[in-house]
C-alpha cells in the first residue's frame, strides 16, 4: 500500500513537472500544511452616518411604506444575511469622533439633532442610535463593532456607553437601557478606541494618541464574562512611523496594561491614480483598470511591512492587525452630493474585492478583522438603494462567493504566473487563496486580473485521492459593466465548468477579468 502511494506520488510529480514547462500559470496547494483558521471577521462591513448609508439604505423608520422590521429595511437585511455578514462597524469613520451616543437613545422625537460636519453638513436627527444599531446586528445575525469617540468625547462618556450596552448590574446606565426597552446586556465585544486619530479623529501625534488610548481603554470596562477586544487607531496606508511608535510604546507597558490594545487598525483605500485623480467609478480606460488593480495589490506589501514592525515588538502576536477600512474610492456619481460619497460599482470593484479578500485569507494568522467601506450607498458598497428599489453590486456577489472561507482552515498556496502588463508596468495576472472547511471540502478562489485574455491555470491539489469539482464564476462582457436600478443585473454569479480534473491536477481556463470559486470534494 505504502509503495502504491509512493508510485502515485512520483507519477503526480512527473505529470506536474511536465505541465510546469507547458503552462505558465501554476498553483500548488498544500492541504497537508493547513492549520490557520480564517476568522469570519475578515469578511466584515462598515456602516457610517454618511450620505444614504444609514438613512434610506438601512433605516427607513417604522412608518415607511418600504417593508421594514422596527424601521430597518427587510430587503437589505435579507440580502446581507444571504451574503454572510459576520460583523458591522458603526457609527464611523470620521463621524464617530463627533458622535455623542446619549443623543441617540430614548424617544426618537426627543433626541437632539446635530450637524454632520464631516459629511455634507446635513442635519443628523439621531433617529438611528445605539438600540437601533444593536437591533440591526441582531436582525443580521452579526457581531457589532462600536467605535467610540476619543476626538471630541470624554473618557466618562465612552465608559458609560460600554456600561449601557454591556453591564447586567444595577446602575444608572443599565437603568437607562432598561427604560429604553432592553432588559439584558448585548455583550458587545469589539470596541474601537477612536478613528483616524492622526486625521479627522483629532490630528494627534502617535505619542499623544497612545496615552489617550491607555486612558480610554482602561475605563472601557469588561463586564461579566465579556472581554472587550479593544481596537487602537493604527496607521494610514504606509505611515510606518505610526505603527512603530504605537508598538514601541505598547511593548514598554506591563503585561496587564498591554491588554488595553488587542488590535491595531490599518486604513487603506484603493485609488485609481491618487487623491487628486480618483476617476470615475464607471467610465474608465484599461489604463485606469490597470492602475486601480496595481494600487489594490499594494495591500499585500502594506500588510507585510506593518506586520514586520508589529512582530518586532510583539513576537507572541498578542496584537492583531485590523484592516477596518478598505475598498475603492472613486469620484461621486455626477449630480450627487459630493459629501455623500455615492459611487457605482463595476466588475472592476469585484476584481478589487477578490484580490483583497484573497490577500486577507493568506494573512489569516495575523489579521484579526477587516471591514470594507461601506455597506450600503457609500464608496465600495454591497448594496445600492433608491427609494424602495435595491441593487446588489458586483462586490456583493464576491463576498457571497467567498463566504465559504469564513471559519475554514487556510491552505498554503504557491503561485507562479504570467504578468499582466500595461505600458511597461506589470502585476501578477492571477491572485488566489484556498481553504478547507469542516466537512473536508476545499475551496479555491481565483482572480484573473487580465481584461483581455483567458488565463489557463494548472492547480496541483496536493491530494492523492479522486475528487469531484464544481465551480462558480463572476464576470461580464465589459470591464465597466455594473448593475443598475430597474435592469437585470449584468454582473452576477453563474455556474462555471471550464476545468478538467485528473491525476490530482485541475486545469482551469479562467475567463478574462473574472473571479472563480472552485469547490473540490474528495471522494
Ligand atoms: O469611509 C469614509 C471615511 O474614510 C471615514 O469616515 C474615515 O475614517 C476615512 O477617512
Amino acid at each position: 500500500m505504502k509503495n502504491a502511494k509512493r508510485i502515485f506520488f512520483i507519477i503526480s510529480l512527473l505529470t506536474f513537472a511536465k505541465l510546469l514547462s507547458a503552462q505558465d500559470n501554476i498553483i500548488i496547494l498544500q492541504p497537508g500544511k493547513a492549520q490557520t483558521t480564517i476568522s469570519k471577521h475578515l469578511y466584515g462591513h462598515f456602516a457610517e452616518h454618511l450620505g444614504h448609508c444609514i438613512y434610506e439604505g438601512i433605516w427607513v423608520g417604522e412608518n415607511s411604506t418600504i417593508p421594514n422590521v422596527r424601521g430597518i429595511r427587510t430587503d437589505v437585511v435579507s440580502a446581507l444575511r444571504d451574503m454572510g455578514i459576520p460583523n458591522l462597524r458603526w457609527p464611523g469613520g470620521c463621524f464617530a469622533d463627533e458622535y455623542h451616543w446619549k443623543n441617540g437613545i430614548g424617544p426618537r422625537d426627543k433626541r437632539p439633532t446635530m450637524i454632520n460636519t464631516n459629511w455634507g453638513g446635513v442635519t443628523e436627527d439621531n433617529s438611528f442610535g445605539t438600540n437601533e444599531f444593536l437591533d440591526l446586528c441582531e436582525q443580521l445575525g452579526c457581531e457589532p463593532v462600536i467605535t467610540g469617540n476619543v476626538g471630541s468625547g470624554s473618557v466618562e462618556e465612552m465608559s458609560q456607553w460600554v456600561e449601557y450596552v454591556n453591564s447586567d448590574n444595577i446602575s444608572p446606565m443599565t437603568d437607562l437601557r432598561k427604560a429604553n426597552g432592553h432588559e439584558k446586556a448585548w455583550k458587545v465585544k469589539f470596541w474601537g478606541i477612536g478613528n483616524e486619530s492622526w486625521g479627522c479623529g483629532g490630528a494627534m501625534s502617535p505619542e499623544f494618541y497612545f496615552d489617550q488610548l491607555m486612558r480610554y481603554s482602561n475605563f472601557a470596562r469588561d463586564y461579566g464574562d465579556n472581554r472587550l477586544f479593544r481596537v487602537a487607531v493604527g496607521p494610514n496606508v504606509d505611515d510606518y512611523n505610526w505603527t512603530e511608535t504605537m508598538m514601541r510604546l505598547w511593548s514598554k507597558k506591563s503585561w496587564w496594561e498591554q491588554r488595553l490594545m488587542n488590535g491595531l487598525s490599518l486604513h487603506y483605500y484603493t485609488l485609481c491614480h491618487g487623491w487628486g485623480d480618483k476617476g470615475s467609478a464607471t467610465v474608465f480606460t484599461e489604463k485606469d483598470w490597470f492602475s486601480t488593480l496595481k494600487n489594490t495589490c499594494r495591500i499585500d506589501e502594506l500588510i507585510n511591512k506593518h506586520l514586520a514592525i508589529m512582530d518586532k515588538y510583539d513576537p507572541e502576536h498578542r496584537v492583531g492587525l485590523v484592516v477596518d477600512e478598505w475598498g475603492n474610492w472613486f469620484d461621486v456619481e455626477p449630480g450627487t452630493n459630493p459629501g455623500f460619497l455615492f459611487q457605482q460599482n463595476t466588475l472592476r470593484d469585484a476584481i478589487v474585492a477578490g484580490i483583497n479578500l484573497n490577500t486577507f485569507n493568506n494573512h489569516a494568522d495575523r489579521i484579526a478583522m477587516a471591514n470594507i467601506a461601506q455597506m450600503v450607498n457609500v464608496l465600495q458598497s454591497m448594496i445600492l438603494t433608491k427609494k424602495e428599489q435595491m441593487v446588489l453590486t458586483p462586490t456583493y456577489y464576491v463576498f457571497r462567493m467567498f463566504k465559504v472561507h469564513q471559519g475554514a482552515t487556510l491552505i498554503p498556496v504557491t503561485v507562479s504566473c504570467r504578468d499582466y502588463t500595461v505600458d511597461g508596468e506589470s502585476v501578477p495576472s492571477i491572485n488566489v487563496s484556498a481553504s478547507k472547511d469542516v466537512s473536508g471540502k476545499i475551496h479555491v478562489t481565483l482572480v484573473n486580473l487580465d481584461p483581455n485574455a483567458e488565463n489557463p491555470v494548472n492547480v496541483n491539489l496536493g491530494l492523492n485521492q479522486n475528487v469531484s469539482v464544481t465551480g462558480e464564476v463572476i464576470t461580464s462582457k465589459n470591464m465597466n459593466d455594473y448593475n443598475d436600478f430597474g435592469q437585470a443585473p449584468k454582473v452576477t454569479s453563474a455556474k462555471f465548468d471550464k476545468f478538467k480534473v485528473g491525476n490530482g491536477q485541475l486545469n482551469v481556463t479562467m475567463p478574462s477579468k473574472s473571479i472563480v470559486c472552485l469547490e473540490i470534494t474528495p471522494k
